[in-house]
């Protein structure tokens, strides 16, 4: 069952490091917003969404690599379907925040990706297209007014990883695409190859 073995997930914890120089507090639209903000307030706050991150990675790859080591990849999308989404909530619940995983190419429908969100992955896509290695493409970060007030917004994407591709690969087992197909009838999220950007962790900070 080596095949089954888990690398340790790269979750581009090295762009994580490499900061968020390529952004700056900006509307949606562009127009600088929430100039009362301080550096040291953004920078805070993406070291803790960095956190968040790190725990949620690190989190469902331990229950993901003790169900594949367990019950083989079957097994380990049933965990998939049921942890991940828990992980995320529990997190959520944790630090007040909103967090989660989104692709432009879905498996659960439940994390399809708002307007922010579709726009910072066509970004993270036009990165590695220019040849930026997906593990070191930067996360992504912005304040955002809105009619409710303020919110940090924050995302980092997740290389897929040749340990990804027997779930989201191009050339799937014909047992794992029965089970995803029961699970997931309208599933996107196949076709990668290793080195492209499966999706993003996303984090909504109210401020
Ligand atoms: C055992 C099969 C399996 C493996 C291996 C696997 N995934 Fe998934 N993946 C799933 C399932 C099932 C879901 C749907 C989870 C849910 O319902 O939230 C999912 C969802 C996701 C999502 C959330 C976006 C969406 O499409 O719903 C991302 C991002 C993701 N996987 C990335 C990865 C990466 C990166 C790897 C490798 C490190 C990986 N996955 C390995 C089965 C797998």
């Amino acid at each position: 069952m080596n095949h089954w073995k888990l690398a340790p997930i790269a979750l581009g914890i090295a762009a994580l490091a490499a900061g968020c120089s390529n952004n700056g507090a900006t509307t949606a639209s562009g127009e600088p917003a929430a100039n009362e903000v301080s550096e040291e307030e953004i920078e805070q706050r993406s070291m803790d969404s960095r956190e968040a991150i790190q725990q949620f990675a690190s989190t469902l790859q331990g229950e993901l690599m003790a169900a594949m080591e367990e019950g083989g990849p079957t097994e380990a999308i049933q965990v998939c379907n049921e942890v991940a989404p828990e992980i995320a909530s529990d997190i959520s619940a944790e630090t007040g925040w909103d967090v989660g995983r989104t692709s432009l190419k879905l498996r659960n429908p439940d994390n399809a990706p708002d307007e922010w969100e579709r726009a910072v992955l066509e970004s993270f896509d036009a990165e590695v297209a220019a040849g930026t290695p997906a593990d070191e493409v930067a996360p992504s970060h912005e304040v955002i007014q809105t009619e409710d007030g303020a919110r940090f917004r924050f995302m980092a994407a997740i290389p897929a990883g040749s340990q990804c591709l027997a779930c989201h690969g191009e050339d799937i087992d014909s047992d794992i695409q029965h089970a995803l197909e029961r699970l997931y009838p309208e599933d996107e999220a196949t076709g990668y190859q290793a080195g492209q950007v499966r999706g993003a962790f996303t984090i909504t900070q109210e401020m």
